[in-house]
């Protein structure tokens, strides 16, 4: 036992107390869905299809972006056209779709229906042959390993995020790449408690996850991009209609539509794009990679 003392034998501080990072990264999920799920409960909301009730807008809002995207940027340039690559969580696959003439294969893993659906429709449109899309949980897809996995703002609702790290790890025959928000992205403009009395509580975030990859014993590359936000809409109705849904309002709550559209006007701004965005410019997110072991 060493002592806890200066060499003149004044007492140390004390030590600060171990965090266990893993757990507090399920926590910090658990809170905010109990959060949610209790405001649809409330609302009366039932079988709620987060990702179906977003898929369009998403796609509209992030699609035109993608070639900025510092995360596709540094994926492209290590891959070669000989790579294979899953891309875990891929959504409406804005990364899928601009990588496919860049690598031999990918492969698209999603369990939302609808927005994979947005995926399949643009790979056929643009008669992309090299995309398989897989409908499913990344912990139950079964699917092969490839030379490079990428998973893009996926991680914020896992709870239990080690296996899930752990299973991107082992399909990854190169490098793993994974993009998550370094400052919170406000899906509520800020405005939960104009609504339910208190904040809403935050998602993990960029140093949630490295310090669960520490824990872990992964010592992932880092590092900080900035993205114009993505989080923008073509119409005031779109942008009251996807806000409404993050604060869990129902369709038929004219009263809160009203509401919510008055303090919008005062959120938003036209975007040099001509879309509709908060005057927040950018959002800072980290890029994690590391060869697996
Ligand atoms: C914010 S979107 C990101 C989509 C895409 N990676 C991008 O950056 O544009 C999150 C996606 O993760 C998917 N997702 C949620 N839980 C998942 C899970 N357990 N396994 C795989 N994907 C999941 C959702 O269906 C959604 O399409």
């Amino acid at each position: 036992m060493t002592a806890h003392t200066t060499p003149s034998g004044r007492p140390l501080p004390a030590n600060p107390p171990e965090i266990d990072y893993v757990r507090r990264w399920a926590e910090i999920v658990e809170r905010r869905r109990v959060q949610m799920d209790a405001a649809y409960a409330e609302a009366g909301i039932e079988h709620v299809d987060y990702w179906g009730r977003r898929a369009v807008a998403f796609r509209n809002a992030t699609h035109a972006r993608t070639e900025e995207d510092p995360f596709l940027v540094r994926v492209r340039e290590a891959v070669t056209p000989a790579s294979t690559l899953l891309d875990v969580g891929a959504g409406t696959g804005r990364h899928t779709l601009a990588l496919a003439q860049h690598v031999a294969q990918i492969t698209a893993v999603d369990p939302s229906a609808a927005m994979l659906g947005l995926l399949r429709e643009d790979l056929a449109a643009r008669t992309i042959e090299n995309v398989a899309t897989v409908q499913a949980e990344w912990m139950s897809a079964e699917v092969e390993p490839a030379d490079y996995v990428i998973c893009s703002h996926v991680l914020y609702p896992i709870a239990d995020v080690v296996p899930f790290v752990r299973k991107l790890e082992s399909s990854a025959i190169e490098r793993v790449f994974i993009y998550l928000r370094a400052d919170p992205l406000a899906t509520d403009f800020g405005l939960w408690s104009a609504f339910h009395g208190v904040p809403l509580q935050p998602q993990p975030a960029h140093v949630d996850l490295f310090n669960v990859l520490a824990q872990i014993g992964i010592f992932a590359d880092v590092e900080i991009v900035s993205m114009p936000l993505t989080w923008t809409f073509e119409t005031r109705e779109e942008a009251v209609q996807q806000v409404a849904n993050s604060l869990c309002l129902r369709d038929d709550d004219h009263d809160a539509r009203t509401k919510l559209a008055a303090l919008l006007d005062q959120r938003m701004v036209p975007l040099p794009n001509g879309r509709l965005g908060s005057t927040a410019a950018a959002t800072r997110s980290a890029i994690f990679s590391w060869r697996p072991r």
